[in-house]
Order: structure tokens, then sequence, then C-alpha cells
């Protein structure tokens, strides 16, 4: 991202884009898109592992336009609720290349994503194999089906998303896991088990725990030879504000050793990895408060925009939209929502702004808007994207009315 934001004339530029020009237009809060480098992003995990399917995971940012952008483009999708499905399709994804996934597929979201023929389910528990048994007999479907895998790997990320420990609530232990498909009669079964899944976490900090999962893995597949497909998840990390993070080769390289010479058609469920760098936030700041250390900038934009720094104490890069050589200050930017910990950066050091300033909050691309809410009865911020030459509104900022129209 760094290389291509740059101030111009003292003003920030991303690409050719003007991004006070933008916000003159559309207002703040909103969030930007970079469309190439989201294509540039999946091609970048195309080539790192030639071999694999890549289902870009839906719930990192299921905008339609970006569903349509990545789609054009030869993605395969991941869907985690019966509405990420109904979007993917709406954006013309066909069923067959979206994988359903999700640890609590209620009976609807099941009848609907076996209506529609999605291409895998990813089974997470044994009620969930009965629920589906019961359903695909009464549509007489036979989906195609891999168990998500609980391998008891602690993933070295934050406790909020790690998914592959005992305790998690996802997949299912290796030992039931085992006894499920020993049990396993296509001839009786109204499904098909081929595959295996895992994923266990999300901004993995290093590749052992995956590799752990995946030896895991491939010594139960070689018990049961119908299992031709592994779908490892996602979790390749991003570098926030400049920390070390594993490079996509340091994934790439031993996940294709340990496959090598194996029949196995690989899946990939990545989702921040393509979007997280490619977003930007932008804020105005409405408030400048003095405080004992500093100042906090109350912005027009918090965690109803961007959570994770409330919910995973999740750092972000925050850059004034107008170049101020000024010396920094220690400051505080913080949202308009009543609540504490409604802050967007808890501590950085920023020239001194003026209320009407702009902020560049970065890499908001990724579970950014798909977790924005009405709280405060705020209406949903617009969402941009950008191309090499134009850009363009791909959702439109919510009015109040938005806000009361479905309450009867
Ligand atoms: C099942 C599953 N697949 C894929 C992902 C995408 O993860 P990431 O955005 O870290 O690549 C997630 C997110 O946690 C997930 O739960």
């Amino acid at each position: 991202m760094s290389s291509t934001l740059a101030y111009q004339d003292g003003r920030l530029h991303w690409h050719r884009h003007d991004l006070a020009g933008i916000a003159a237009q559309v207002g703040t809060p909103c969030y930007l898109y970079d469309f190439e480098g989201i294509r540039a992003n999946f091609r970048r995990l195309q080539a790192a592992f030639p071999s694999a399917e890549i289902h870009y995971s839906l719930k990192a940012n299921a905008n339609l336009a970006v569903i349509r952008a990545l789609h054009a483009i030869g993605a395969h999708f991941d869907a985690v609720s019966g509405g990420e499905i109904f979007r993917a399709v709406q954006a013309g994804v066909p069923p067959s290349q979206i994988v359903f996934a999700g640890v609590g597929k209620t009976h609807r979201e099941l009848d609907y994503a076996l209506r529609l023929g999605v291409g895998w389910i990813n089974a997470e528990s044994s009620g969930e194999l009965a629920r589906i048994d019961q359903l695909a007999r009464s549509l007489r479907a036979t989906p195609r089906l891999a168990l998500r895998l609980n391998p008891d790997v602690r993933a070295d990320t934050h406790p909020h998303i790690a998914t592959g420990h005992a305790a998690a609530k996802f997949g299912i232990p290796l030992a039931e896991a085992a006894d499920l498909l020993s049990a396993h009669d296509p001839s009786r079964d109204a499904y098909r088990i081929e595959g295996l899944h895992v994923h266990i976490g999300s901004q993995l900090g290093s590749v052992d725990h995956t590799l752990e999962a995946l030896d895991a893995a491939l010594a139960l597949m070689d018990g049961f030879p119908f299992l031709t497909t592994l779908d490892l998840g996602g979790g390749f990390p991003v570098s926030y504000t400049g920390e070390p993070v594993p490079t996509l080769e340091a994934f790439a390289e031993p996940i294709t050793a340990a496959l090598q010479g194996r029949p196995v058609r690989l899946i990939l469920e990545p989702g921040r990895y393509i979007v997280a760098e490619n977003g930007i936030l932008l804020v105005e700041v409405q408030y400048v408060k003095p405080t004992s250390d500093g100042v906090i900038y109350v912005t027009d934009g918090g965690m109803t925009e961007l959570i994770r720094p409330a919910l995973y104490a999740a750092t972000h890069g925050v850059l004034p939209l107008r170049h101020m050589p000024e010396a920094a200050v220690i400051s505080h930017v913080v949202g308009p929502v009543c609540e504490s910990a409604d802050v967007l950066r808890a501590v950085v050091a920023l020239p001194l702004l003026r209320e009407g300033d702009l902020l560049a909050v970065l890499h908001a691309g990724a579970y950014g808007a798909v977790m924005a809410s009405n709280y405060n009865a705020r209406p949903l911020a617009p969402e941009i994207a950008l191309e090499s030459d134009d850009w363009r509104v791909v959702r439109r900022r919510q009015r109040w009315e938005d806000l009361i129209a479905e309450e009867v």
C-alpha cells in the first residue's frame, strides 16, 4: 500500500486519486477500495499456489463489486451464511463455485444451499451431518461434503480469531472425525464426504501450526481413500503497521512440499490477504480535545465503521490527508460512539490537527464494512471503488430513513 500512497502537492493521493477530493464529493466517513490492488493480491495467491482453487472468503468484504471483480478473474468463493451465498449468487457467481462453511448453519440456510447446488458444504458436527442427510433426502440431492476438523492446535494469533484449539466451537475433533469417516456409507447416506477442511485462525503469526494441522489432516486422509480434497482455509497475515509477518511464500513452500506426490486437490479460503491493505476508511476530525499526554481527536468514524481496534485491540495506520511537516504530538484517535472502546487508534504520533482535517485509516479493506453496524443509529458509510483512472460509489450512504425502513 505504502508505495501507492503518497503526498502530491501536500495532499494525500492513492495512486492518482486525491483522497480529499473524493471525500469532498461523497462525505465522511467512507471506505475506499483499490480494485487494482485487490486483483493483484488475488493473482499473488494464484502464483504462490498454482495448483490450488482459491475461494475468496466473503466474510472479509462482501461488497457486490468486490465479488464481481474477483469472480471476473477466476476466484471461487467461501460463504459462511445464507446471506453470503445470496450475495455471491446476486453478483453472478455460479453456486457450484461456492463452498458453504460455518458452525451454525440453520435448516433454512442448508435448504437454500442444497436447492441452489453449492459446490461444497464444510460440515462442522455430527448434528449438521444428520441435518444435511435429512434435507438432502427430501430434496433428492446428493451434496458433496468436507468435514471441518478441529486439529487442536493453537494458532499464533489474537485469541478471538484462533479457531483450531480443542476448546474452540469450530470443527470436529480428529478422533470423532475418524469415527464419522469410518461410518460413512455412500450407499446409505444422502451425501458424499469427499474432503477435509481445516482453518485454524486468521492473521496467522507463524506457519508452524498450519503445518501441524496439515499433517493431522493428511494422516487422516491416508486412512480414507475417498477423501480427495483438502481445504486449508485462510489466515494469511497482513502487516498492518510494518510489523514482520510471514510471507505468502513462507506458507506456500512447506504446504506445497507436504502435498508433493499426493493426488490431493487443494482449496484455500483467503480473505484478509486479498482485501485488507486495499481499503482505507476516511474520517473527519470533529473536535480536538487536549489531554494530560497530548490530544484526543474525535472523528466522525469509529467502531461502527471499523470495530477491529475495539474487538481485537488491532492497530491501524493513520495518516492526515494534508501533509504537515510540523512536529508530532501524542494523539488518540477516537470515534463519536457512546462507548469508551470506540477507538480507531489508541496512541499515535500525529501533527497537530484542526477541526475539519481529514484522516485516512489504513488497511480497512477487510473486516471493516462487513462488520459495520447501525449502533447509535448511525447510517452505514458508503463504499467507493477506485480503478486506475476513475472511481465510483459501489454502495451509497444509508439515510436516516433507511434506519427505520424495516420497522412496522
Ligand atoms: C472458515 C474460514 N475460512 C476463511 C476465513 C478467512 O480468513 P482470513 O481472512 O484470515 O484469510 C475465515 C476467517 O476467519 C474462516 O473462518
